[in-house]
């Protein structure tokens, strides 16, 4: 891969919904510096010929979690592509909420981190603030708050190299959150990581949503993930994608993500997602 290759994928993590059509926030206003998004009968193709999403229709609320599953190649990423504008539909109309005027920030967190492999830890959450227009001077207070938020405080001055797969991710996490977008859009973020460091990045993120309440969209194919996570999962049928089937996960916040799984509702509704994938 080229530095020039890696510092796309890097900007591209932080995105200005500029691109989008805008439009006011529908219902009542959600939690401050959370946006709305709405997909309505959406239809995409690449090439002008195969359908890889048919007749998407769903909102994003603002200050929701919102999980999409489905088969490989179903055309998630390609969703999260739409919403963050580095994508237009071939068909149908996909909308971020702006807020009193301003266009909502929408950031982008991909399973393979996208680091700068040549900047320390430091410099690559900088990059975060730079997009987001934080003053130089506020850099470092933001940044240590960061690191002392996702555990790394010792680890400010190592490149990416020098980390752990979990650390790495921990490190984009942190990039994401300095961004301060309305929305996070999370591809499979967690994918590459082992069981445990998974769940315990879980906990942290939804520990981080907690306290920010921002809108999350998070793709993943593992079901128990998605339903540990989330308000509301949407579950994807195989080429051309469409939504098959939505579920509301009613269980209580804040959540166990351990302790969940241990509750009849949850295998219910794994069970249910599980038949809607393979059916
Ligand atoms: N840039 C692209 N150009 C052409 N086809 C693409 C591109 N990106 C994805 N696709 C195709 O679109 C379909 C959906 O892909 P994707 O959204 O990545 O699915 P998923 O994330 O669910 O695995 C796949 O068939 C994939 O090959
Ligand atoms: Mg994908």
């Amino acid at each position: 891969m080229t530095q020039d290759q890696v510092t796309g994928s890097a900007m591209a993590a932080l995105i200005d919904s500029n691109a989008l059509n805008t439009a006011a926030p529908a219902g009542p206003a959600g939690p401050a510096g959370a946006a709305s998004a709405a997909l309505s009968h959406v239809s995409m193709s690449y090439d002008g010929k195969l359908e890889v999403l048919h007749d998407i229709d769903f909102k994003l609320n603002e200050g929701e979690f919102l999980s999409i599953v489905g088969p490989s190649g179903c055309g998630k990423s390609t969703i999260l592509r739409l919403i963050s504008g580095l994508a237009q539909p071939s068909k149908g109309i996909v909308e971020v909420a702006s807020h009193a005027g301003k266009p909502s920030h929408v950031g982008f967190m991909f399973q393979r981190d996208a680091l700068l492999p040549w900047a320390d830890v430091n410099a690559n959450i900088a990059v975060g603030l730079e997009c987001a227009g934080v003053p130089k001077e506020r850099h470092a207070a933001r940044i240590k708050e960061l690191l002392d938020l996702l555990g790394l405080a010792e680890f400010g001055h190592y490149y990416p190299r020098a980390l752990s797969g979990g650390m790495r991710q921990r490190v984009a996490l942190g990039r994401l959150l300095a961004y301060d977008s309305d929305i996070m859009l999370m591809d499979e973020p967690f994918g590459a990581l082992d069981a445990q460091t998974k769940m315990m990045m879980g906990y942290e993120l939804l520990r981080i949503w907690t306290e920010n309440r921002k809108s999350v969209v998070f793709v993943t194919h593992d079901i128990e993930e998605a339903i540990g996570l989330s308000d509301r999962i949407l579950v994807m049928s195989a080429r051309p994608g469409r939504i098959k089937s939505e579920y509301r996960v009613e269980l209580p916040r804040p959540r166990d993500l351990r302790g969940v799984r241990k509750l009849p509702a949850f295998h219910e509704l794994s069970e249910k997602i599980w038949r809607d994938i393979v059916a």
